[in-house]
C-alpha cells in the first residue's frame, strides 16, 4: 500500500495540480507585497527562504522586489516550473521537515510557509516542520493556514469550481475525530467525462492549536492575521496568518 509520503508527491507531481497551482500565480504578488510590508515594519532584512515554494508563483515577485530568493520544494515538477519562470531564484529540492540539511547553517531574514501547507503528513510531521523552520530563521517566520474552525462550518460537502480546462468537483468530509479533511478531487472535461481523481486527507488545525506548536518550537508569536492582510485574525476568517519571531 502506497505510503503518506507517497500519496502527497504522486499529488505534488500531477498535471491536474500542477495547473491548479500555476492559475493561481497572479496572487503570488499580493503576498509579495504584504511581505515587503512586513519587512519595513519590522525592519527586517531581504533574504527570504520560500518553503514549499511549489511552482515560485511568491518567490517570483519577491524577486521582482529585490528580495535575495531561495525555494525549497520536494516536487522536481514544481521546481522545473519554478526554475523556468524565476531564473533570478535560487530553487533547491528537499524536505521541508529537514530544512538544516539542504541549508546547513543559513539563516533567513524571513521564511515563509504559505498555502495552507502543513498537514500533508501527521502531526509529528507538522512539529517537525516548524522546528525545521526555526533552525534556518534569524529574523521572522510566516505561517499562512486555512483555520479549522472556519473549515468545519463553510465547507460544502460538494465543491464545484473551473479550473481551466477542467470542471474541478471535490467531495469534502471532516473527520472529527482526526480534523483532517478527506477530498476526493475530480477532474471533468468540457463535455463532464471524468478525465482524472486525486484522493488525500488533511489536518486542518485551530489558532490555538498552532500558537502551541510554534511556541513548542522556540518561537514568539508577534501577530496573527487575516490571510495577506493587516487585519487581526478573528475566528471566522478563512484564514490565519502567523507572524513568528525567533526573539
Ligand atoms: C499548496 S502548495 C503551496 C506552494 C507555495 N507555498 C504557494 O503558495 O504557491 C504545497 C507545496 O508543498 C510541497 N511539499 C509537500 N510536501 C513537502 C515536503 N515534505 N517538503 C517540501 N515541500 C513539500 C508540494 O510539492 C507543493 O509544492
Amino acid at each position: 500500500m502506497e505510503t503518506r509520503n507517497e500519496t502527497v508527491l504522486r499529488i505534488f507531481e500531477s498535471d491536474f495540480y500542477i495547473n491548479e497551482m500555476v492559475k493561481v500565480w497572479e496572487e503570488g504578488k499580493k503576498w509579495a507585497d504584504w511581505i515587503a510590508e512586513l519587512t519595513n515594519r519590522y525592519g527586517l532584512g531581504k533574504r527570504v527562504l520560500d518553503v514549499p515554494c511549489g511552482v515560485g508563483r511568491v518567490s517570483s515577485y519577491l524577486v521582482s522586489q529585490k528580495f535575495e530568493v531561495t525555494g525549497v520544494d520536494i516536487s522536481d515538477r514544481m521546481l522545473e516550473i519554478a526554475k523556468r519562470n524565476v531564473p533570478n531564484a535560487r530553487f533547491i529540492k528537499g524536505d521541508m521537515r529537514k530544512l538544516s540539511e539542504i541549508l546547513g547553517n543559513e539563516k533567513y531574514d524571513i521564511v515563509v510557509n504559505l498555502f495552507n501547507s502543513l498537514g500533508y503528513y501527521n502531526e509529528e510531521d507538522d512539529m517537525d516542520i516548524l522546528f525545521s523552520i526555526k533552525s534556518v530563521t534569524k529574523g521572522m517566520a510566516v505561517l499562512n493556514l486555512d483555520n479549522r474552525d472556519y473549515v468545519i462550518f463553510n465547507m460544502p460537502e460538494i465543491r464545484y469550481s473551473y479550473v481551466p480546462p477542467y470542471m474541478v468537483v471535490d467531495t469534502s468530509r471532516f473527520e472529527p475525530t482526526t480534523s483532517r479533511v478527506e477530498v476526493i478531487r475530480k477532474y471533468l472535461d468540457s463535455k463532464g467525462n471524468e478525465v482524472g481523481s486525486l484522493e488525500y486527507s488533511q489536518r486542518y488545525y485551530s489558532l490555538h492549536e498552532v500558537v502551541k506548536m510554534a511556541k513548542r518550537a522556540g518561537f514568539r508569536v508577534v501577530d496573527v492575521l487575516s490571510g495577506y492582510s493587516w487585519k487581526p485574525f478573528e475566528i471566522g476568517d478563512p484564514q490565519m496568518t502567523l507572524v513568528l519571531s525567533t526573539s
